[in-house]
């Protein structure tokens, strides 16, 4: 397991009690670092696991309980033949090259997209380790690949339109806990910080139904420089913002976090 370092959060001004519990990440700007130095893209993509790795452990170190990464997204298939395998061959043999190290640091490895679409040894590889992390009990680790915001909100209606034509579900009952529990990670409670690197002010179709009252933090840096001091100036910039969930706040300083409508917060513990 990950040792826990309240200490660095403290000595950046950071409150080690209110971490962001769960950190979604757009991880951009693989290709222009890439190409910035002359080199491939794939470069690119490959300096970007490194801080993959890094950012995972760190997330473990700072106390975060859940980690979501946008991995792939529904759209990189319109990318350059050459650039998807090499992305599908990184992704397989990261699953093969981490597993020791999920074991070690207790990580519990989550997938978010429509996976059965992935190639054969991309998809075995990334399910063994999900099956063989899944007694963990350290940081979740949750790879969006082959993901799409909007296609996952199509599988969890189809999946509720299946129910109801099963007679297991009547059009009356359903409400915002029916379509949050159809999502594909529907244990894991809504993202409180939404980073984009790289500098783009987009959601690009990431966890569209997920980050209704997440906070944003976009960053200049490219995802293969992002670092320690980046992850503490995000989680700062995070505690320095007064969540309300669309209500008011009763007294300076206050954060609503613990007041948000039990309708707003579907998945309220991590599971
Ligand atoms: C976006 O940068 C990045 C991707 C589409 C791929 C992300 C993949 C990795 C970080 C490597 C594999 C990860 C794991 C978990 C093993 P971009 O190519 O869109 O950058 P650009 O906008 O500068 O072109």
């Amino acid at each position: 397991m990950s040792e826990l370092r309240p200490d660095k959060l403290r000595e950046c001004g950071i409150d080690p009690e209110r971490v962001p519990a769960h950190i979604a990440i757009i991880m951009d700007g693989n290709g222009r670092w890439a190409s910035h130095r002359g080199l491939p893209r794939l470069e690119g993509h490959r300096r970007g696991y490194k801080t993959v790795d890094r950012v995972v452990r760190l997330a473990g170190e700072f106390g975060i309980k859940a980690l979501t990464l946008y991995t792939f997204s529904a759209e990189n298939w319109r990318r350059p033949r050459s650039e998807i395998s090499g992305i599908m061959k990184l992704i397989a043999s990261a699953a093969h090259q981490e597993l020791r190290k999920l074991m070690d640091e207790g990580v519990q490895l989550r997938l978010s997209g429509r996976t059965d679409d992935l190639p054969d040894f991309v998809r075995q590889a990334l399910l063994d380790d999900v099956r063989r992390t899944q007694d963990n009990t350290g940081l979740i680790l949750n790879l969006a690949i082959n993901y799409g915001g909007r296609g996952e909100l199509v599988d969890a209606f189809r999946q509720i339109a299946l129910r109801v034509q099963r007679g297991e579900l009547s059009p009356d009952d359903i409400d915002e806990r029916t379509i949050a529990a159809s999502l594909y990670q529907p244990g894991l409670p809504d993202p409180d910080l939404l980073i984009r690197t790289a500098g783009e002010m987009r959601i690009s179709n990431f966890l569209l139904w997920q980050i209704a009252y997440a906070e944003l933090h976009v960053t200049h840096v490219l995802w293969p420089d992002f670092g320690e001091e980046d992850l503490l100036k995000a989680i700062a910039d995070y505690q320095s913002r007064v969540r309300k969930f669309g209500g008011v706040v009763n007294s300076p300083g206050q954060d609503l976090a613990s007041a948000a409508a039990p309708d707003l917060s579907p998945a309220p513990s991590i599971s």
